[in-house]
């Protein structure tokens, strides 16, 4: 595994893993005895690091948003804005000064030096400017010889380094593992633990309380020595970073939510390795950054505050959105995350698309998270009981976030927009006079005859009687709801009550799928308590369907010789010749027949769109026959389902593959070749002479004597086509 991984990609630590395991294994000596280091052998194990994080650490570190490009401004404007924004009186006290902030080498005494043109006053002086802030001072070095961005590593200067930091007032250490060595002789696991180990002894040896951040479990994410990495962080230090890089601010909304989600995944799961003054660190909060909806930004922090994870700020605090700002200083949810009995919330219950959490608290609250990891709004329901409450007939749940304050007699249940979090205090016995809790839910109960309906229901999962009720559904502009409005019965208490409603998309909309939010809203009287409200989303996607395949063309797969540019077949510029296919008889409009098949070659001349590569798209078309046919290749090695849709509204699906366009057997998938050409275009002309470039036929069945109506494509867009055909 080469280690030259650039500096501002998002490293996943199994990928820094390997290049820490590849320096290592390239023999460079540590000055350790071996006999005083490996946990595994029990030996010589120094003290217990002392309690310096009672409750999870938070703060603001620059490495997601700045990475190298941090200097003392950057830093000193966002400490400003933590106290200007409230977020450091809030708990967000420390500001971390991550790598890049060294000098290439140390100086001539051997101590770290800050980069002269970036720190242009000196590390001890930005630790007087943070606490004059009454921020913390924290900085960033690591285990091995160098640092992840090549800056002079603490390996072998543990003690000087310590007194160091010290002496700058750092109050704070991250110790990263870059390049830690392993002895001949020593596994990589007992190597960490040594260089780890004698970090947590030098900081000791300093004379000043400082917070240990150790990354070495990260190093180890996915091997059989997690576990017993994270046990001995949790010896030598305070809080570790167990797993991948979180994303960088740079890189998309996408990417961010998925490293979110990613971290979540691997730090749920650890709730036993952990206690107060020993904490998971799942990386950072990107709140404020680009391209997170305001529902993930809530998720992040609501999840982070269940799992008791250090509350990190990496974004630029300057610039923060209101938004960023609520998420962030949610005095309640931080509440949870900083509780002082110091439990990581655990997962009570689970299902597809969705995690219930809950997490104890002093004082004998829970906070209760419904998290909806999936694409699609969600009723997420859970009980008292399954988040750890004993006997009990009323609760009272507070919603952090809207502030919202019911009673239930043990369901605790909502409709959770996609990628949202729920987030309750949920305390036994309910004061007199709460409005009861309420929940939305929806069902898709369309049939063929009776198509894009829907049942909402409103439940009541309180003491109080629903009276006057009134549900109402809004949709963005263009949707049709029918009726928009509607009276229920009374909802008795345990009970629901429902309602059957139409939704249909824009009718005049270009082809291709919509995906919308529908929300209704139910309104109603809860005796004593008065006049309530609920709502509750559904994600729903409106198709409108393409005419013909044709129209659908999304992508350029033959190219003249002369100008084979447009060509995107293989995304990587590769398409097929025109010149190649001509000699195999197949020009725009031709008819291809094959295998008993016939098709009409796409009439698109060479350089333009002539295939799907194929997303879900509905295609309308019409006939009767035994099968459909389909003229294509792949770009993949993967099969996925069609679905074709009759007149009558019933549907049938079959699966549909093809072998790759080139180089493997052609009969995958049952698929058989239609085009054979010998040789392809690259971006740069003709090529690949001599080598088969084809397509071919393949078939999924029609229900017998049922009248076609459209056809919905893959979802697989490694499978291209050409052409298709209702075969008699
Ligand atoms: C590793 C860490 C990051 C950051 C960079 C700096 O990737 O996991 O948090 O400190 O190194 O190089």
């Amino acid at each position: 595994m080469p280690c030259d991984f650039p500096l501002h990609r998002r490293i996943r630590a199994t990928l820094a893993a390997s290049c820490a395991l590849a320096t290592a294994s390239a023999g460079l000596l540590l000055a350790t005895p071996a006999s005083a280091a490996p946990s595994a052998a029990g030996t010589a194990a120094p003290g217990q690091y002392p309690n310096y994080a009672p409750t999870p650490p938070m703060g603001w570190n620059d490495w997601s948003y700045y990475q190298c490009g941090e200097n003392e401004q950057i830093v000193l404007a966002n400490a400003h804005a933590l106290v200007t924004s409230g977020l450091a009186a809030k708990g967000y006290n420390t500001v971390t000064i991550d790598d890049c902030w060294m000098a290439p080498n140390r100086d001539s005494s051997g101590n770290l030096v800050a980069d002269p043109t970036r720190f242009p006053d000196g590390m001890a002086y930005v630790g007087r400017q943070l606490h004059e802030l009454g921020l913390k001072f924290g900085i960033y070095e690591d285990a091995g010889t160098e640092t992840c961005g090549g800056y002079p590593g603490s390996e072998g200067h543990w003690q000087q380094d310590a007194d160091l930091f010290a002496a700058w007032g750092v109050d704070y250490v991250k110790l990263d593992g870059c390049n830690v060595p392993t002895p001949s002789g020593q596994t990589d696991e007992q190597a960490y633990y040594a260089t780890y180990a004698a970090m947590s002894q030098a900081l000791l040896h300093s004379g000043r309380k400082m917070v240990f951040s150790i990354s070495a479990p990260a190093y180890f994410q996915g091997t059989p020595d997690w576990d017993t990495v994270i046990k001995w962080s949790a010896q030598l230090g305070n809080l570790w970073r167990e797993g991948a890089d979180t994303a960088l601010g740079q890189e998309s909304g996408a990417a961010k939510w998925s490293a979110i989600s990613y971290n979540y995944g691997y730090n749920v799961g650890l709730a036993d390795l952990q206690r107060p003054g020993r904490w998971n660190d799942p990386d950072f909060l990107l709140a404020g950054d680009s391209g997170l909806t305001q529902d993930e930004i809530q998720s992040q922090v609501s999840l982070w505050a269940m799992m008791a994870a250090p509350l990190i700020s990496s974004t630029d605090l300057t610039k923060l959105t209101p938004g960023a700002l609520a998420a962030l200083g949610n005095k309640d949810v931080i509440a949870v995350d900083q509780d002082p009995l110091g439990v990581q919330g655990r997962i009570v219950a689970q299902g597809t698309g969705y995690n219930v959490l809950a997490k104890p608290l002093a004082g004998g609250d829970r906070a209760v998270a419904l998290f909806n990891s999936s694409d699609q709004a969600l009723t997420i329901t859970t009980t008292a009981a399954a988040a750890g409450f004993g006997k009990g007939s009323s609760y009272q749940l507070r919603n952090l976030v809207t502030k919202a304050v019911t009673q239930t007699d043990g369901t605790i249940s909502a409709d959770v927009p996609p990628h949202a979090t729920v987030i309750y205090r949920v305390g036994a016995g309910a004061s007199r006079g709460l409005q009861p809790a309420t929940a939305i839910s929806w069902q898709d109960v369309s049939t063929a005859a009776r198509p894009d309906s829907y049942l909402i229901s409103l439940s009541d999962h309180g003491a109080a009687r629903l009276s006057d009720v009134r549900l109402s559904v809004s949709a963005p502009k263009g949707w049709t709801v029918s009726p928009v409005s509607t009276r229920l019965g009374d909802v008795r208490t345990g009970a629901a009550a429902y309602a059957v409603v139409t939704v249909k998309g824009p009718r005049n909309a270009a082809p291709g799928t919509t995906v919308s939010e529908i929300t209704a809203t139910a309104r109603y009287r809860a005796g004593s308590a008065g006049a309530g409200q609920v709502s509750g989303e559904r994600t729903i996607t409106s198709t409108v369907p393409y005419p013909t395949l044709s129209a659908a063309f999304n992508n350029v797969g033959v190219t003249s010789e002369s100008a084979p540019t447009p060509g995107d077949f293989d995304s990587t510029g590769d398409s097929y010749s025109a010149q190649a296919l001509a000699t195999a008889g197949v020009t725009p409009g031709a008819t291809v027949s094959a295998n008993g098949l016939g098709f009409s070659w796409p009439t698109a001349a060479a350089g333009t769109p002539d295939n799907v590569a194929a997303s879900g798209e509905q295609v309308t078309l019409s006939g009767t026959g035994s099968s459909l046919a389909f003229l294509g290749s792949e770009t993949g090695a993967v099969s996925a389902p069609v679905t074709v849709t009759y007149t009558d509204g019933s549907t049938s699906t079959g699966q549909l593959g093809f072998p790759n366009w080139c180089c493997t057997p052609p009969t995958a998938y049952g698929a058989r070749v239609a085009i054979t050409t010998d040789h392809r275009d690259t971006p740069t002309g003709p090529a690949n002479f001599g080598i088969s470039y084809q397509v071919f036929s393949n078939t999924i069945p029609l229900t017998a004597g049922k009248t076609v109506r459209s056809v919905t494509l893959p979802n697989q867009p490694a499978i291209h086509l050409f052409a298709l055909s209702v075969t008699p």
